[in-house]
């Protein structure tokens, strides 16, 4: 009898369930979009620990070549987007409808659920609006001393390396650059990675930067499937940071509170925070502090260093392009008479931020943009997205869509020369994202990257060291959602005189 009742309860369930999977399957169908069927359990997703996410997105889009994809991710169906004009409706236009993204952290996780990142509005425009001034062009200008140095360390160190017989690997070394950098100017927290490889704050990235099964897991169920989350107690950042972090940003929070100092950086901004309350009168908690400085710095040192890292193998690869960078920037160094190269000269220099941009195009780190839709919403005439449908914007797949950038898989810094510009179809280059949730660090990664590049061609020469990939044969990480190297990678440097 029991077994019967087992039976018939589990068969039940099972036709419950292919039901379900029925009628979840014709979502896209019942739309007209475009889309391949999906499996029960991964849907579409079949990247899961097998491929990038960012490279998985440029193989869909140069599978389908649609502007509208429809796909499940795991069983949520999700609209892939790689039409522009309707790209910037939903970034920008109608940013209000689109103010969240489907990725969350959990409440088992107050850090990680707490950021800018992850967090939704109306606490997000919130904390935003607070924070956002700390990245104007004159706070930008005010690091040039720090920027300056560090960049030059950074070679001092690569010149010890080579004079050791030590092969540098460029990722490890531009994450050393990109933590002291964003210690130093947003925690007001002296670092010396560049010089000895190491520091309190490197311990922390270097953990960021470790990502075994049990973080690719929990990464995957935060940007892909929200609602395991809590369920398996998965947290965005690595406990022992947000331990530090908790600890230091009290800490730091209040000394300068009591002794009444100012450094002009995030922990500031969070001082002034603490002293206001939400604009519902509750008041900012330390956690929601303590969240704001870790996103800043996972957010900010890795993306960055990869950027760097990428742009740097592509130019050891390329030396044509290597070469009129560097007559670009000895030009522009000898027309100041040999002075150090600042903000403002760097800004303006074409060929170097033509370089920089295209590292970010052909290797954007995070390779699509994630939006949720507040209300229906009519993308066209025949599609209506119903309220809350995950949208992805594939940054990817438009970066190597020929009909924007021919020639996609060539590394061509030319295509972003002033005089190319009329051949540029607006949004459909997104390495930082756009609109209100744009990526706030942009003005910041852009300056860091500027400053090291520059220094770095100044200097050295970069050569590909021999039994190295090409840039078309490098693998890419499978248990992080970004798109970075699965291996260290090296380049042999070659002191200029
Ligand atoms: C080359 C370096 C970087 C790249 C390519 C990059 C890219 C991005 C992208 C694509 C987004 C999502 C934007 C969107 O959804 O529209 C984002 C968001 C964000 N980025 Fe960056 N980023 C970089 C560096 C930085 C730095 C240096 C910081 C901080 C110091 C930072 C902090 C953040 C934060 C806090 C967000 C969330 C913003 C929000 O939701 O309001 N990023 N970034």
């Amino acid at each position: 009898m029991l077994v019967t009742l087992l039976v018939v309860v589990f068969a039940s369930l099972l036709a419950t369930l292919y039901i379900q999977h029925r009628k979840n399957s014709r979502f896209w169908a019942d739309r007209g979009v475009p889309h391949s069927p999906p499996h029960p359990l991964l849907g579409n997703f079949d990247c899961f620990f097998k491929q990038n996410v960012g490279i998985w997105m440029r193989d869909l889009h140069e599978k389908f070549q649609a502007p509208l994809i429809g796909i499940w991710v795991f069983r949520q169906p999700v609209l892939v987007v790689a039409d522009p004009e309707v790209a910037k409706r939903i970034l920008v236009s109608d940013s209000e409808l689109f103010r969240n993204r489907y990725l969350a952290s959990g409440k088992s996780d107050p850090v990680g659920g707490l950021n800018i990142f992850t967090i939704k509005d109306p606490t997000w425009s919130n904390i935003r609006r607070r924070i956002t001034y700390i990245f104007t062009g004159a706070k930008l200008k005010a690091m040039h001393g720090l920027l300056s140095s560090k960049s030059k360390a950074t070679v001092d160190r690569i010149l010890q390396d080579k004079a050791n017989n030590k092969t540098t690997e460029i990722r490890t070394l531009f994450a050393d650059y990109t933590t002291d950098i964003i210690g130093t100017s947003l925690f007001g927290m002296q670092n010396d990675a560049v010089g000895t490889g190491d520091s309190p704050l490197r311990a922390v990235t270097r953990d960021f930067m470790k990502f075994d099964w049990f973080r690719g897991l929990s990464f995957y169920s935060i940007f892909f499937w929200p609602a395991l989350v809590d369920i398996f107690r998965f947290s965005f950042f690595p406990r022992k940071s947000v331990d530090f972090f908790r600890k230091s940003v009290n800490t730091i929070i209040e000394h300068r509170t009591t002794n009444n100092l100012e450094n002009n950086d995030l922990l500031d901004a969070l001082v002034k925070m603490k002293k206001d309350k939400l604009d519902d009168g509750q008041e900012f908690s330390d956690d929601l502090l303590a969240a704001q400085a870790t996103v800043m710095l996972q957010g900010g040192f890795d993306t960055t260093a990869v950027g760097l890292t990428f742009v740097v193998y592509e130019l050891a690869h390329n030396p044509k392009i290597q070469e009129k960078l560097y007559k670009e920037l000895i030009e522009a160094k000898k027309s100041k008479g040999g002075a150090d190269l600042n903000f403002s000269d760097l800004e303006k220099l074409t060929y170097l931020n033509s370089v920089s941009k295209e590292g970010l195009r052909k290797y954007p780190p995070m390779g699509w943009l994630d939006r949720i839709s507040s209300v229906d919403y009519k993308i066209n005439d025949t599609l209506t997205l119903p309220a809350n449908t995950p949208v992805y914007i594939n940054a990817m797949g438009m970066h190597h869509d020929p009909q924007f950038f021919p020639e996609p898989h060539k590394f061509d810094p030319d295509r972003f020369l002033p005089e190319n510009q009329q051949n540029f179809v607006p949004f459909s280059f997104v390495p930082f994202g756009e609109g209100p949730r744009m990526c706030i660090g942009k003005r910041f990664a852009q300056m860091t990257m500027r400053y090291l590049l520059s220094e770095l061609v100044l200097s050295v020469q970069f050569r590909p060291l021999p039994g190295s990939p090409k840039p078309s044969e490098v693998n890419y990480e499978t248990k992080f959602a970004f798109l970075m190297p699965e291996h260290p990678l090296s380049v042999e440097f070659i002191p200029r005189n």
